[in-house]
């Protein structure tokens, strides 16, 4: 057993085409100030050949090189995806045979936008409970395959990327750098954010889900500072999905953060990247030595199927 663990270091992969508003105005009726305006997004990256594995792989190699363990320590591999492109098998096995991971636990987890912190929260229980001592742990997507090119209520929303974290036990009689995460979903709002059968194309009902961001998760955030004994104005930074810069301001005057708090706006330059955005966009932050190694970060997720997962980490 062990006190917890901690992400010892992130690493991310975006694809290098750059899709602007003003591209999408060429194929689409829409414009450039209503995307700002309405979500604040100016461009994301959408990937050409790149694979789900390939995007996750990339992020990953990245963060193991940070970590100072090699494919050899890694015991687990969990990937955070909607937007696979197999059912069988998954995207973790094949990360894990790309990294030359020999015999990890691997799989992947389907919450859609919150998917990266409920599987930070997975392989801290498994690393509390003795199962895993190192895992990776992976948030991507190819939301360009599920998107409806015609449909401009959601082709302007999303982007492609990964970002990848590596989470080992902290050494006996040292703190956690992992909170407890706070969880959950509202089941019976699901099928308001969908990728359904065959023809897979996303869809929502944007304005009940933005209702819903902007109503009902500023309070779980706070639960999830209140389980980690974080006081919110204790935050350095706060990384929530990045859906909407409209959501994410909403949700921030809610939470009394304090004066310098960083706010992670990443869907700017990246879109909203579903599972892949937390761990991107976190990434970015610990690249450009924006929050100091070891301050309180408070990570929150939120989606399809109205999930909801977010926890109070250490900057590694
Ligand atoms: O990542 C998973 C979680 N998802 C979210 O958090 C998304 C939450 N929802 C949202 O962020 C917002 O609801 C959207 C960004 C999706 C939409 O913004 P909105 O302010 O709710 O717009 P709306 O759907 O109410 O549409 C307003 C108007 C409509 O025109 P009329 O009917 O007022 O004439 C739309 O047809 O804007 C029009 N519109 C557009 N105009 C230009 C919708 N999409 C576009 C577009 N370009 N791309």
């Amino acid at each position: 057993m062990t006190a917890g663990s901690r992400i010892v270091a992130m690493g991310h992969y975006q694809p290098s085409r750059v899709v602007t508003n003003d591209d999408l105005a060429r194929i689409i009726d829409t414009n450039d100030a209503w995307i700002r305006d309405r979500v604040g997004i100016a461009e994301r990256r959408i990937a050409d050949a790149e694979t789900v594995a390939d995007m996750a792989t990339f992020a990953a190699e990245k963060a193991l090189a940070g970590s100072g363990l090699t494919a050899a320590d890694i015991d687990m591999v969990v990937v955070a995806t909607c937007s696979s492109e197999d059912r069988c098998p998954n995207v973790a096995t094949r990360v894990a045979a790309k990294l030359g991971v020999a015999a990890p636990a691997a799989f992947d987890l389907n919450t859609a936008c919150s998917g990266f912190s409920y599987a930070l929260g997975t392989a801290d229980h498994a690393i509390r409970a003795g199962a895993t001592r190192n895992a990776i742990v992976i948030g991507v997507e190819k939301l360009s395959d599920l998107t409806d090119w015609t449909d401009r209520s959601t082709a302007v929303l999303f982007g492609d990327g990964a970002g990848a974290a590596v989470v080992s036990a902290v050494p006996e009689g040292q703190e956690p750098g992992v909170g407890p995460v706070l969880w959950g979903s509202v089941p019976d709002k699901g099928d308001v954010l969908r990728i359904e059968g065959w023809q897979p194309y996303i869809k929502q009902e944007g304005q009940i889900v933005f209702r819903w961001a902007t109503t009902a998760l500023a309070p779980l955030a706070l639960q999830a500072c209140e389980r980690a004994g974080v006081r919110p104005e204790e935050l350095a930074a706060f990384v929530p999905h990045q859906a909407n810069t409209r959501i994410i301001d909403g949700i921030v005057k809610r939470l009394g953060l304090g004066p310098d708090v960083v706010i992670a706006k990443d869907l700017v330059e990246s879109g909203n990247t579903s599972a892949a955005s937390i761990p991107l966009a976190l990434s970015k932050l610990v690249e450009r030595r924006e929050v100091p190694s070891g301050a309180p970060v408070l990570l929150f997720g939120f989606g399809g199927g109205l999930t909801y997962a977010g926890q109070v980490v250490r900057c590694p």
